[in-house]
């Protein structure tokens, strides 16, 4: 190994005493494939098999805590207890390669296709539809429907302890409805759930504590909870990245084992809500969580110098997205000093050849821009 990326290769040990043998981790990837009642496929067990036997930890796909929080064709479920097996193997496949499986679990909220969802409703904090074309308007939750989907973070964090997961990341970026609840666009409430900054805050913090919870009663072991959010918002109002440090600084207090942000560039600048437009959204956020928690950044890392450049701005884990799909050999390639090998294109004959399932292949096809895909 090329001595400069010696870092990259060095143990972590997270807050709950788990040891992670390096500093790179799978971000989080739907990959639309999983059978039309939720199950698990076997091309999906083939893709996290052939990606996993690197890096320290894999954060799988988001799944469903509860039938009304699907957000996407071909996404696995965990909303019920039948689903336990199935998530097993998602599990052994990722363990079996030596990394620390963790499960992200989550709801869509207004984001969900209607299609998806039962009877066709689609909710969310308040009656307000995503600023895209085509969006439905959400119904808001009643505190009834909120307290049972509160329920369900936990009843699936109990399945993913009983499914033999390290751990699970509570999906609160991306617009889903963790972030509709924290954001000032999707949450105009007045009662304990909105209304203040603080009041905004009330929905994530109940599930941290319910996912908490559940893991001391449940868990015999150490188990790691994380937490994913996104730091801002283009819509006006939306979250700011004021909004996200104070949240931050909630968070950093909660006794999770990670913070993870959701950043398309690792390096990027906040768009408002601070003073220094320059200073880039992880150097606020590592100055704000202060060494409470570890945090794990991500976007279009794709050298091992994008990596260790990453690295070395504090935060204790990089993790790779698209460059995963692109390169499954990307940690053994620099751990072996043949950083230069790294595959940075793909190209369209490669499924089998990469093990990725048909439905995230054809959506990495069809979404121009999205991978770096070149014709031979
Ligand atoms: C195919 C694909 C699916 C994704 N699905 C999820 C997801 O299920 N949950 C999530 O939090 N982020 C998801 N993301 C966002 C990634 O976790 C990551 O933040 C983003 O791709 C930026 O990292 P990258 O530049 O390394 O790809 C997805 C990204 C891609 C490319």
């Amino acid at each position: 190994m090329n001595e400069k990326y010696k870092e990259l290769f060095s143990t972590y040990t997270l807050p709950n005493g788990v040891e992670l043998k390096n500093r790179i981790v799978i971000a989080p990837m739907t990959h639309y494939s999983s059978n039309p009642d939720g199950t698990v496929s076997e091309d999906e067990l083939n893709y996290y098999a052939r990606r996993s036997h690197g890096v320290s930890m894999v954060i799988t796909a988001c799944t469903n805590v509860i039938a009304n929080g699907k957000g996407f064709p071909g996404q696995f479920a965990a909303n019920r207890d039948e689903m336990i097996p199935g998530l097993s193997r998602v599990a052994s496949a990722i363990k079996d390669q030596g990394a620390k499986a963790v499960l992200q679990i989550y709801h869509g909220g207004r984001m969900s296709p209607p299609e998806l969802v039962p009877n066709g409703d689609i909710y969310s904090a308040s009656a307000v539809p995503a600023e895209r074309p085509g969006m439905q308007t959400p119904k808001a939750l009643t505190e009834d429907q909120i307290e049972e989907i509160i329920e369900a973070f936990g009843e699936t964090t109990r399945r993913a302890i009983e499914a033999g997961f390290d751990g699970v990341e509570i999906h609160g970026a991306n617009g889903y409805l963790l972030q509709q609840f924290f954001s000032p666009h999707s949450n105009r409430r007045e009662d304990r759930y909105g209304g203040s900054l603080e009041k905004r805050m009330t929905f994530p913090l109940a599930i941290i504590d319910k996912v908490k919870s559940v893991v001391a009663e449940h868990a015999k072991s150490p188990f790691i909870v994380g937490y994913r959010f996104s730091p801002e918002e283009p819509e006006t109002p939306g979250i700011t990245m004021a909004d996200t440090l104070a949240f931050v600084d909630v968070l950093a207090d909660k006794g999770l084992d990670y913070l993870h942000v959701s950043l398309g560039e690792f390096h990027s600048t906040p768009r408002v809500g601070v003073e220094d437009l320059s200073k880039s959204r992880i150097e606020y956020l590592l100055e704000t969580i202060n060494h409470r928690v570890p945090l794990i950044g991500v976007g279009s890392i794709k050298t091992a110098e994008d990596a260790r450049k990453a690295l070395e701005t504090g935060v204790a884990f990089v993790a790779l997205g698209r460059e995963i799909i692109v390169d499954p050999d990307w940690v053994q390639k620099v751990e072996e000093g043949r950083e230069n090998e790294i595959a940075t294109v793909l190209y369209p004959d490669q499924q089998e050849e990469l093990v990725v399932p048909t439905g995230l292949w054809k959506r990495i096809m069809s979404v121009k821009g999205w991978f770096p895909v070149q014709e031979r």
